[in-house]
């Protein structure tokens, strides 16, 4: 497993921490795999009742790796990496508590749409600048942000790419509390841990009615994934990964 993703387990809670803080936690397909498992492994394990998901000081995500798009967009396989990690999580049964402190920049915001409880420092940053990349919303966000916070927000995190602050998030319902940087990891452990000693079934069958039909979902996920590979292969976003990619130079 990469050590870009470590998963740690305290009595009945799963820990997946993104640890790529020099690429300020980047996603690549690698680290997806590496998440998917965790929470594949999380899911079938009876002593696991509650997954989390942390990252580094000042970065949760910046999002996919850019180079793993250019790649793509330059006609390399696209996998199934990032496809089976958003169908682990998106159909988690057991809880996902996530913190964030700092960056949580494209699927390191829309993740905590499939989370059930996410704290957040007051200096992080929620945003997702899919069409500024010619790409489109991902990780169902473009039904479940619209549910969570109303249309018109969820088009200005996701079709304008404005960030929302911590404040903004909460206001928006995307994540669950603001909470100190020197408590965060302090205060979702505490939250883990009280879930983890609740019955779990009770706990799972709650999430499953919160939740509701997951059919919807998926079907979501798998029609902005078709866009979303049409798109990575486009003109307009190969232009775009290279101007990330040219920037310092
Ligand atoms: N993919 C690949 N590498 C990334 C990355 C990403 N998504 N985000 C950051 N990095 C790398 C940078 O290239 C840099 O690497 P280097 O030190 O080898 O040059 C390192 O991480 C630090 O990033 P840097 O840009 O220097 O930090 P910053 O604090 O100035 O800016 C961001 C941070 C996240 C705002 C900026 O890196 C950024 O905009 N990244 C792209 C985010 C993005 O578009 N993600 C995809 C969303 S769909």
């Amino acid at each position: 497993m990469s050590d870009h993703i470590l998963v740690e387990r305290t009595e009945a809670v799963q820990v997946i921490r993104l640890n790529r803080p020099d690429k300020k936690n980047a996603i690549t397909r690698a680290m997806y795999d590496a998440m998917a498992k965790a929470l594949r492994e999380g899911e079938a394990d009876d002593a696991v009742h509650v997954h989390v998901f942390l990252g580094s000081p000042g970065a949760f995500s910046s999002g996919n790796d850019l180079q793993d798009f250019l790649a793509i967009a330059m006609g390399g396989d696209h996998g199934d990496n990032v496809w089976e990690f958003l169908i682990a999580l998106a159909t988690a049964t057991k809880p996902v508590v996530s913190g964030v402190d700092g960056l949580a920049i494209g699927i390191g915001t829309t993740i905590h749409l499939h989370c059930d409880m996410t704290f957040a420092t007051p200096g992080s940053l929620f945003r997702t600048p899919f069409t500024d990349l010619a790409l489109v919303p991902e990780a169902a966000s473009s039904l479940l942000a619209p549910r969570i916070m109303g249309h018109q927000r969820a088009f200005a995190l996701l079709g304008m790419g404005e960030g929302f602050t911590a404040e903004q998030a909460l206001d928006a319902g995307l994540i669950w509390q603001i909470v100190e940087r020197d408590q965060l990891e302090d205060e979702v452990m505490a939250a883990a841990g009280a879930l983890e000693k609740k019955p779990p079934k009770a706990l799972q069958l709650a999430k499953k009615l919160m939740k509701g039909d997951r059919e919807p979902v998926l079907a979501r996920l798998r029609e902005e994934g078709e866009l979303f590979l049409q798109q990575l292969k486009s003109d307009e976003a190969r232009e775009a990964f290279m101007a990330f990619m040219a920037r310092k130079k």
